[in-house]
């Protein structure tokens, strides 16, 4: 669908967020001609730049994060921008955008909040007292939203007085990213998997998000957040969702919202022994990644030299529905591990019986998994015959790599998300009952953590996490994939 003339207003216009994605977002929609000529830019900030000294920086801070700059696009590109300077906590400096935003009623809004989540409800009461918040605008939240349930809320009902549900856009990145869409396909766009899609063919799903990165210059925000509000509450969740959610209707933004919604209010509620048994915490300490020494969280700049925060954790969660109930799903996510990589693995049940001269014990239970970092694939895992003279049987590798099997375009998450809000698309975004229904589901872990005065289990850096990571899954018999791969 065709993009209509628009604005975007970025608050937070000189920030990370804008200069490292945004930005060049937009460079490359812009280049890819998706961008209407009417079309602009408006970067909000609180420093008293001039529109030339505003695009030096980003000269200096955002092109460097373009993949591949045309200097002659380039140029036309910067042109769309306008910079603008208010205080997003004053009413009173609103006019400024006044000044410069179109009163065209055909015109499409949108209002980027990448800011501090404490702002949100000002900034959008300040727009809407400068006359801002029009029916024909959009506003797009930036995480984090919320660091409990109460918070949480609190922005859905503060955004919420000023814009409609269907006016609030709620960017969870990992949904914009290419294989998280394919999942969509594979499920709903086959008939193969969808009969084996239950607990009676399935025996487990793990989900991972792993980093090599630590916590690099964002210590300020990640010491108050740690792994579990950074990554799960809301990643690691929104993949389960799509992994586990009923066939919905449509791709309508409320038909596939609602069954997501379905998900979160399903996952079994932990107990207190849950909590002790079926969570791990970690925190990383100096090890070597990709050969290269690294410090411990408590001694990268700015840590607090006591910090208990959680740069890794795992959980086994189930989910409560006739589909899921007993198949657990062992949600991982962790900084400085092993290896970068992002994955769902969904593993099938072992095969009743061997008619072969092998016991059923050598035969691998088929698993699906499905790749959304470093490369974007699915590989279905099959046992085969070995060639040869005698019938023996071995593990084989179905593959499709979507880089090889389309050779269109890509096109990175932010780019996909800007694009759809502009085009008023809302279907890879969450709605204000889903983010509550995810902190609903978390915020007895934080308590349990707080009451417990927890301190998280020490790992080293450069491994898949503390010990008894491996041992959480290992209690049912099973292992993270990583760990059951043979040994090159
Ligand atoms: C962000 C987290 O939401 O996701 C970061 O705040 C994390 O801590 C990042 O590094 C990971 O995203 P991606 O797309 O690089 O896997």
């Amino acid at each position: 669908m065709a993009l209509t003339d628009f604005d975007l207003v970025l608050f937070g216009g000189s920030g990370d967020l804008s200069m490292r994605k945004l930005l060049p977002a937009m460079y490359a929609r812009d280049v890819a001609k998706d961008l209407p000529p009417g079309s602009r830019i408006i970067c909000v900030g609180r420093h008293e730049w001039s529109q030339e000294e505003f695009l030096q920086t980003v000269e200096s801070t955002s092109k460097p994060h373009v993949k591949s700059v045309a200097e002659a696009h380039w140029a036309k590109f910067i042109a769309r921008i306008v910079y603008v300077s208010l205080n997003a906590t004053d009413a009173k400096t609103y006019g400024t955008l006044v000044d410069v935003m179109r009163p065209d009623p055909a015109l499409t809004r949108v209002y980027y909040l990448a800011t501090p989540p404490h702002l949100f409800a000002q900034i959008c009461d300040n727009l809407k007292e400068a006359g801002l918040a029009t029916p024909n605008s959009r506003v797009v939240l930036e995480k984090p939203l919320g660091r409990d349930l109460a918070s949480a809320k609190q922005i859905n009902a503060e955004v919420g007085k000023v814009f409609a549900e269907s006016q609030i856009y709620r960017i969870d990145h990992y949904l914009g990213k290419e294989t998280v869409q394919n999942l969509l396909a594979l499920r709903f766009g086959n008939i193969l998997f969808e009969p084996l899609w239950r607990r009676e063919w399935i025996s487990d799903v793990q989900i991972t998000i792993a980093e090599k990165l630590g916590v690099g210059n964002r210590m300020g925000y990640y010491d108050n957040s740690g792994a579990l509000r950074d990554m799960l509450q809301n990643h690691l969740l929104q993949l389960l969702c799509i992994v586990a959610m009923e066939p919905p209707t449509s791709i309508n933004s409320d038909a596939v919202r609602d069954e997501k919604l379905q998900v979160l209010r399903s996952l079994k509620r932990f107990t207190p022994t849950t909590l002790s048994q079926n969570i791990v915490r970690g925190q990383y300490r100096a090890g070597h990644v990709d050969g290269k020494q690294v410090p411990s969280y408590r001694d990268e700049p700015d840590a607090p030299e006591h910090s208990r925060t959680e740069t890794f954790v795992a959980i086994k969660a189930e989910i409560d529905t006739w589909r899921w109930a007993g198949v657990p799903f062992y949600l991982r996510t962790g900084k400085r591990m092993a290896d970068g990589l992002a994955e769902i693995v969904v593993r099938f049940k072992p095969i009743p019986h061997s008619i072969f001269n092998q016991p059923t014990s050598s035969f691998q239970p088929n698993s699906l998994v499905i790749r959304l970092q470093p490369d974007e694939g699915l590989s279905l895992n099959l046992m085969a015959k070995t060639p040869g003279d005698s019938m023996r049987l071995k593990q084989a590798e179905l593959e499709l790599d979507f880089r090889e099997s389309f050779k269109s375009p890509r096109m990175d998450a932010y780019e996909r998300l800007l694009l759809d809000v502009l085009r008023g698309q809302l279907t890879l975004f969450m709605r204000g009952d889903e983010l509550e229904a995810a902190w609903e589901w978390v915020e007895p872990i934080l308590d349990h953590w707080e009451k417990e005065d927890s301190v998280p289990t020490p790992y080293t850096a450069g491994t898949w996490g503390p010990a008894a990571a491996s041992a959480l899954i290992g209690r049912d018999g099973l292992q993270w994939r990583e760990e059951a791969l043979p040994e090159d």
